[in-house]
């Protein structure tokens, strides 16, 4: 579909986005505003220039904003500044997500907050201090886990290490990250599972569901579940961790572990990767994807009636790239 020739004055949710898969995702999103009589508008690489150009110089507005893109592709930033600075709301304001995207930065905060975490050590940048001190890391119980601050969805993510070369190398190869040395946690099975959950955060409503840490399959959480995991301890942790980031719409890594703690593994993942479980075998439950959706449009629009603006045009159609 073509861009506008002239874009409405002002847009009530926009989203932002560059991942092929995410195209499910954001359709649903997009047909969810239709039905909610929002007014739409999609942003990727085909009009991301156009849509900029039209931000810079006021002749397309957005109410809301979900920017799913200029994590990975930095050229989708200069959008999001400019959206920001022109009173856009925000699911997710950059300044909280570039703080909560940091694991060393969010570990100190959830630790102060209270919260059961891995015992970490964080080391600095490579670039600072190239050299580590072995007697650290011959303290560790092993295996540890080794990760980078700033890494996602397992990327430079050693499970199993045991000597002090395998942090040397995983930092030597991410020279300018803070580094995270982690105490290995192993999960107790819970109903012949494994007690590792993905609990989802989304405008103030709280999802968990299983995820499997080894095959990355998840699971919807049946009724039959309650007497197997302590689902407000889950609520009680995803609440602590939206208050300390910031964040409405992210997820995060849980583990039951031995002595029957639940610990934070990984903190704040967004955006949460919402592949449709019906297309990918490691995607989340469909009804899961559908529920978020509801939440996110719902959020917009509650927002927008709770404050209209006076001179507030109508956008009448949706465009999409
Ligand atoms: N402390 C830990 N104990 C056991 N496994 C871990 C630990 N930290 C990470 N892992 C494993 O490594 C994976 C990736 O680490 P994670 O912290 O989730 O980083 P990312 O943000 O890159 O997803 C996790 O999904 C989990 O399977
Ligand atoms: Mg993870």
């Amino acid at each position: 579909m073509n861009a506008p020739v002239n874009p409405p004055a002002e847009i009530q949710f926009g989203i932002a986005w560059n991942w092929q898969y995410d195209m499910d995702f954001v359709l649903l999103l997009d047909q969810a505003c239709h039905r909610a009589g929002l007014s739409s508008y999609l942003v990727n690489h085909h009009n991301l220039q156009e849509v900029t150009a039209d931000a810079e110089h006021e002749r397309i507005k957005f109410r809301w904003f979900l920017d799913r893109a200029s994590d990975e592709d930095k050229n989708f930033l200069r959008l999001n500044e400019l959206l920001h600075a022109h009173g856009t709301a925000f699911l997710n304001a950059h300044h909280h997500y570039l703080r909560a995207n940091d694991k060393a930065e969010i570990h100190r905060e959830l630790l102060a907050a209270g919260l059961h975490l891995p015992l970490t050590l964080i080391l600095p940048p490579h670039d600072r201090q190239p050299s580590v001190d072995s007697k650290l890391i011959d303290a560790l119980a092993k295996p540890f886990v080794v990760k980078p601050a700033k890494g996602c969805g397992g990327k430079g993510v050693m499970t199993g290490a045991t000597r002090v070369e395998d942090v040397t190398c995983l930092r030597a190869k991410h020279r300018d990250q803070r580094f995270l040395i982690q105490q290995h946690i192993e999960p107790q099975m819970r109903g012949g599972r494994r007690a590792w959950f993905r609990v989802y955060h989304v405008c103030e409503r709280v999802i968990p569901c299983w995820w499997d840490d080894r095959t990355h399959r998840y699971a919807e959480f049946t009724d039959g579940d309650a007497g197997l995991v302590n689902v407000a301890e889950l609520e009680r942790i995803i609440r602590v961790i939206a208050k300390a980031s910031g964040l409405d719409f992210f997820s995060s890594e849980i583990a039951l572990d031995q002595q029957g703690r639940y610990i934070v593994i990984d903190y704040v993942n967004t955006p949460c990767d919402m592949r449709l479980q019906s297309k990918h075998a490691n995607g989340v439950p469909d009804a899961i994807v559908h529920q978020i959706v509801g939440i996110l449009v719902g959020h917009v629009q509650k927002q927008i009636a709770g404050s209209p603006r006076l001179c507030y045009r109508r956008a009448h159609v949706n465009h999409h790239a």
